[in-house]
């Protein structure tokens, strides 16, 4: 294990950070105090790495666990910044731009778009794939095998869910995560359920338990929820 060697003149990495063997950070990146960069992560030019966060930590799996066990390293592009405690699992890989904020967890084969925000406190689950501009607010969880498109927003404590079994079903079946559509609005505490599909532009309300489909465009509200009138055109984005 290398310790915090500066491969570039711009580079400034606090003495008690560790950067593993193999690990290649680009130019112009700040690693703080106690942060760790595992062997083989590859971190873009102007990213910073906030204190106490793992860049390419990987999985340790449960025997029962449907994940992949084979993962491939980290990859950051450039002008990432990990905030402090975050972890960043192997097989990761994030765009330029993107925030991952205090105490996040971004599991293994994740791949996040250009300049989208992941909140303090959120957990994104293996195999999800994240796309550019979205925003995912403090606290919530995005479970995994779920496909988020641009510019999505979800709001905090959102809990999104992919086995309607809780773990009783054969090896061979895959869980089936909810599919965000471009730019549609996901509610604070709302909660999805597996393989729910929530259309383009459309808006779940505060609270809601979406069961079913939402339409594009529909606004959907309440437990169950119901789709209950068209999202004012003023407040989507096409
Ligand atoms: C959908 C939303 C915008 C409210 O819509 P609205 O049409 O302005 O609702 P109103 O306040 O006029 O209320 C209309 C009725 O719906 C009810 N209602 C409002 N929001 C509701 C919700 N989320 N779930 C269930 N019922 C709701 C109201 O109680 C009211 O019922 P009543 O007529 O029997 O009194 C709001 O509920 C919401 O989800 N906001 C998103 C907040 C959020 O999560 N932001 C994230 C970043 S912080």
């Amino acid at each position: 294990m290398a310790d915090s060697t500066a491969a570039d003149s711009t580079e400034s990495i606090a003495a008690s950070a560790v950067i593993e063997d193999g690990a290649v950070i680009g130019a112009n990146v700040t690693i703080a105090a106690g942060a760790v960069v595992r062997a083989g992560s590859v971190i873009g030019d102007n990213c910073v790495l906030q204190e106490n966060c793992v860049v390419g930590k990987p999985p340790v799996l449960g025997s029962a666990s449907t994940a992949r066990s084979e993962v491939a390293t980290a990859i950051l592009g450039a002008e990432v910044s990990v905030l402090a405690g975050a972890i960043v699992f192997a097989g990761a890989e994030l765009a330029d731009g993107v925030i991952i904020g205090d105490h996040a967890i971004v599991r293994e084969n994740v791949s996040i778009g250009r300049r989208s925000v992941v909140g303090a406190n959120v957990v994104v689950e293996n195999e999800t794939t994240v796309g550019q501009r979205v925003k995912i607010q403090t606290g919530a969880y995005v479970t995994a095998q779920m496909i988020v498109e641009d510019d999505v927003f979800i709001a905090p404590a959102v809990v999104t869910t992919n086995d309607n079994t809780m773990g009783r079903h054969a090896a061979n079946e895959v869980n089936r995560g909810p599919i965000l559509r471009r730019g549609c609005r996901v509610g604070a505490a709302a909660v999805l359920l597996p393989g729910v599909t929530v259309g383009e532009e459309a808006f779940v309300a505060a609270g809601a338990l979406v069961t079913r489909d939402v339409s594009p465009r529909m606004l959907a509200m309440g437990s169950p929820a119901r789709e209950i009138r068209k999202v004012e055109a003023a407040t989507t984005e096409s």
